[in-house]
């Protein structure tokens, strides 16, 4: 399968936003510093969303701007229109994320507008980012299903993907938003939108909620995809996908990975390190399978 897969730590954003218990500002950078440390050359750290819709993501601009030194890193945040873009140009980011839905119902639960409309409110974003050499990656959620619209066909999200594409997005990553996917719709699902947009530039962004985000990424592999969206430690979920949970968690893709002759690049003690602590403070354990399999491993070595 070749070694050229890029991960994007999601967790500082996905992860956290849906998370119950608030943590602070000081935290969130924490969090991230402690990523960086662990080798992620991606991390998506915030949103300029409205804060009533998300409070969790509430000044992002001082998370952006704490972490902002590390030149070697991206990090990216998500904008919905062009007030969210003014204040992530305004706190210094370089690298944003538009995210539109492949269903109807979740484009207007999650962002109150119509698929078509939010299209329109992202020409101005795009067109600003292009002059101001700002890089955009595109979201289209609710690939494999809807919480509000059932099934969603591959034909569906092609076209969404196709209009981020064309507009300037430099990748559009495709969520699983409610993780009702399996290995071999997910195949589908990415033959059919890579007739669109090319393979290299999409980004598998599955969530974990029916236990199958694993093989749709190993699946999605096969079919040439290298770019996947992981969260540590499994956090999160989405607050308008009603009994979703997080990300596919990254320890155990970094696992996968590393079993497979795939360099990562990332340090698991580290990472782990880090999962631990945020885990700590939202006050549940890690939903990784491979975390817990590391910490059941230190806690008996420790009391051996
Ligand atoms: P709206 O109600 O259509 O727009 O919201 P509005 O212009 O009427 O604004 C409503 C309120 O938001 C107003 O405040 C605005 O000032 C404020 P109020 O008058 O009520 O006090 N507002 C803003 N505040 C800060 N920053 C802004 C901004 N824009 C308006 N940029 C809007 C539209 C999109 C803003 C709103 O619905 C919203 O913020 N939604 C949250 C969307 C969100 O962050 N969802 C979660 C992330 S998406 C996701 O998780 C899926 C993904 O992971 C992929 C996957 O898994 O599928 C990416
Ligand atoms: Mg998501």
């Amino acid at each position: 399968m070749g070694d050229e897969v890029r991960i994007v730590e999601v967790g500082p954003r996905d992860g956290l936003q849906n998370e119950k218990t608030p943590i602070t500002v000081e935290a969130r950078i924490a969090f991230i510093e402690a990523l960086i440390a662990a080798g992620f050359p991606t991390i998506e750290i915030g949103s300029f969303v409205s804060p009533k819709a998300i409070p969790q993501m509430a000044n992002s601009d001082h998370v952006l701007q704490a972490v902002d030194h590390h030149a070697d890193r991206e990090f990216h945040v998500l904008v919905p229109n062009e007030r969210g873009y003014d204040a992530a140009v305004t706190a210094g980011a370089q690298v944003i994320a538009v995210f539109a839905s492949a269903s109807e119902g979740f484009s207007r639960a999650n962002i109150n507008c119509t698929i078509a409309e939010s299209i329109e409110r992202f020409k101005p974003v795009l067109t600003r980012a292009k002059a101001d050499g700002i890089k955009v990656r595109g979201y289209v959620s609710c690939v494999l299903g809807c919480p509000y619209d059932g099934e969603v066909k591959p034909a569906a999200v092609a076209s969404v993907a196709k209009q981020l594409w064309d507009q300037g997005c430099y990748e559009v990553s495709l969520g699983d938003t409610i993780g009702v996917g399996t290995p071999a719709r997910a195949r589908q699902l990415l033959r059919a939108v890579a007739g669109e947009v090319p393979m290299a530039n999409l980004g598998m962004h599955f969530h974990d909620t029916y236990g199958q985000a694993l093989a749709n990424i190993y699946a999605g592999l096969e079919e040439g995809a290298r770019v996947i969206d992981s969260a540590a430690g499994g956090l999160g979920g989405c607050p308008y996908a009603p009994g979703a949970t997080g990300n596919v968690a990254t320890e155990d893709v970094v696992y996968m990975l590393e079993g497979m002759g795939i360099k990562t690049g990332i340090d698991m003690t580290k990472l782990l390190a880090a999962t631990n602590t945020v885990s700590e403070l939202i006050g549940r354990p890690p939903v990784s399978r491979v975390a817990s399999a590391l910490n059941a491993k230190a806690k008996a070595a420790r009391t051996a």
